[in-house]
């Protein structure tokens, strides 16, 4: 059945875009639509290579597409500059696989880091920040369960309590989409699932809109609220998280057999 949701209902709206980087002949992405309504919880799943990270660069503006149209939350993000672009990167939040922590510092100015956009001069130091900033990040790192650790330096924090520093941050954004890339690839199995855990919590809590690539299959169906598939920079499949058939995941696969090259194992 067709979507016949309104554009104005929809968090990103992905027009028949294409990405190609200079210098590859193979295009990262090949003709993406995609259109996700606000408050879903969206998996990119494929394997490496496919274009996942890719897509969610273009959703804040790490990279441009080569052709066709974006609208993140109602506006044309390849139409801002400066002041205009940090803003719209506020509302926009980003979580990463490596945490991209600031590890000789503490949790919770990692996670103040998160609002700098919205302080002008330069920042060092706790005592910098207003007293109403330092306890709503200390409010969010008690949300991932790391009250306890906010004034240990992010260095000596293990990789799912980084990561969980990494989420208090993009939630002190306050932000209304929150991107996720491979948020769990860098963790033990047990780690994972307390990760995901929590951002399946603060994304119903707060009423976000996620959209989060993964790799693991069951892991996927069990977070999502719908799933698409990536192959070789193109959709080969978009489906509600509870419909996603074998044969759909197949097709994630089948596709490296026909590229050149040998297929990479998941990141
Ligand atoms: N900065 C870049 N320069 C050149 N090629 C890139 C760059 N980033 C990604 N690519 C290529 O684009 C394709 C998609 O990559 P990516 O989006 O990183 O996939 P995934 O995140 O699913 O592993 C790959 O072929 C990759 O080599
Ligand atoms: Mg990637």
């Amino acid at each position: 059945m067709e979507a016949t949701t309104h554009p104005a209902e929809l968090a990103v709206d992905l027009r028949n875009i294409t990405k190609s980087f200079d210098g590859s002949a193979v295009p990262a992405l090949a003709g993406i639509d995609l259109a996700v309504p606000y408050r879903q919880r969206l998996v990119l799943l494929g394997l490496s290579g496919s274009g996942k990270s890719t897509t969610l660069r273009l959703l804040n503006r790490l990279h441009d597409p080569s052709t066709g149209d974006l609208t993140v939350l109602g506006t044309d993000p390849l139409a801002m500059r400066g002041r205009q672009l940090r803003q719209f990167r506020q509302r926009v939040a980003f979580v990463f696989q490596h945490f991209n922590l600031v590890g000789r510092l503490s949790a919770i100015e990692n996670v103040l880091a998160g609002g700098l956009g919205t302080l002008r001069g330069p920042r060092s130091g706790l005592l910098m920040y207003p007293n109403r900033m330092r306890l709503a990040a200390l409010e969010q790192l008690d949300r991932v369960g790391l009250a306890d650790y906010a004034f240990q330096r992010a260095g000596t924090l293990s990789g799912g309590q980084q990561q969980r520093v990494g989420i208090a941050r993009a939630l002190f954004q306050q932000p209304e989409l929150l991107l996720a890339d491979e948020p769990v690839a860098s963790l033990d199995p047990e780690s994972s699932r307390q990760v995901l855990d929590i951002l399946q919590q603060v994304s119903e809590e707060d009423g976000l809109t996620v959209i989060c690539s993964l790799h693991q299959v069951e892991v996927a169906i069990d977070w999502a609220d719908r799933i698409v598939g990536l192959r070789g920079g193109q959709i080969v499949f978009d489906r509600d998280a509870g419909d996603v058939q074998p044969d759909d995941v197949a097709l994630i696969y089948r596709a490296e057999e026909s590229k050149a090259h040998t297929p990479e194992a998941p990141e």
